[in-house]
């Protein structure tokens, strides 16, 4: 995925849809300004919540709030009393997913790659964490989920993904949101076979993304994401840098694991 999206405020205009002051999210790539005919629009964002920060218009009313809140309600399908499994807990979506979760009854366990991300997740709501760079899924979710894990909501892929697959129980279902563990090989990744274990035990995994997906119900999930964020059941968390040239070294940071929730530059 390619797309860059900017939280772009209108300067100047002559577009009918888009007058002086529209605050517009936008696939504008990396840049401090520009010009546009509107057709790269994606959301209008001039209605946030009081209590939210602007910049969540490129974060919990935007992709990321999008992504999560589709893979938790209309592909997981969760319910109360379900447990889900969200790795990449402490990133944009995996934030997301935590509290959207939270707010329907059911037990939520991240994975994350630091102690100091296990706190934070804590923090955003998860009933528990582990540091997947120092446990093993099995022990982990033996002492987090006794009674296994029905859903799964995949930031990472990889060899982390096939090992969660062979822990969750009968009929687990699979969100594949992404792969982050394989965007950086130099060489093509590989992982277990995780086809044998699903097929025995009757699991299922639907792939999804955010524009192909989840255009059609992106109005109705705005909707949603901003009354839970009026009521403050669903807040931004951001990691925030500052200034144009902060952009590449703020990409790769997040490649790294460096942002605790969206990593987000102001310009
Ligand atoms: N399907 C869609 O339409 C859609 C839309 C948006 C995003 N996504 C996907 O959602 C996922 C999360 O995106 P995001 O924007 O929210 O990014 P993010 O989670 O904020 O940042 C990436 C995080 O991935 C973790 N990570 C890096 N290398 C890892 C590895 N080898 N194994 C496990 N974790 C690793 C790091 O956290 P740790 O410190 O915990 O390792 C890092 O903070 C990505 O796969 C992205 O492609 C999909």
């Amino acid at each position: 995925m390619n797309q860059r999206a900017g939280l772009i405020r209108v300067t100047k205009s002559r577009h009918p849809k888009y007058p002086v002051d529209s605050i517009l999210v936008m696939n504008v790539g990396w840049r401090t300004g520009g010009k546009s005919d509107g057709s790269d629009v994606w959301y209008v964002r001039t209605d946030i919540p009081k209590n939210v920060p602007m910049s969540a218009g490129v974060g919990i009313f935007a992709m990321t709030g999008l992504t999560a809140y589709y893979g938790v309600n209309y592909v997981l399908k969760l319910k109360a009393g379900d447990t889900l499994l969200v790795s990449g807990a402490a990133g944009a979506v995996g934030t997301v997913v935590g509290q959207v979760a939270k707010t329907m009854g059911c037990r939520v366990i991240g994975s994350c790659g630091s102690e100091e991300k296990i706190k934070f997740v804590k923090s955003v709501g998860y009933d528990d964490a582990f540091n997947y760079k120092t446990e093993s899924v099995s022990e982990a979710l033996k002492k987090l989920a006794p009674n296994g894990v029905n859903l799964y909501f995949d930031n990472v892929g990889g060899s982390f993904s096939s090992a969660v697959i062979e822990n969750m129980n009968k009929g687990g279902r699979i969100a594949c949101c992404g792969a982050v563990s394989s965007y950086n090989s130099k060489v093509p990744a590989q992982a277990p076979v995780v086809q044998g274990t699903m097929a025995l035990r009757s699991m299922s995994m639907q792939g999804f993304n955010i524009f192909d997906d989840i255009p059609a119900h992106a109005d109705e999930i705005y909707v949603a994401m901003k009354k839970l964020a009026a009521e403050g059941k669903v807040k931004q968390y951001e990691y925030v840098t500052d200034g144009f040239e902060t952009l590449p070294s703020t990409f790769i940071g997040m490649l790294q694991g460096k942002n605790f929730g969206k990593a987000v530059v102001k310009i």
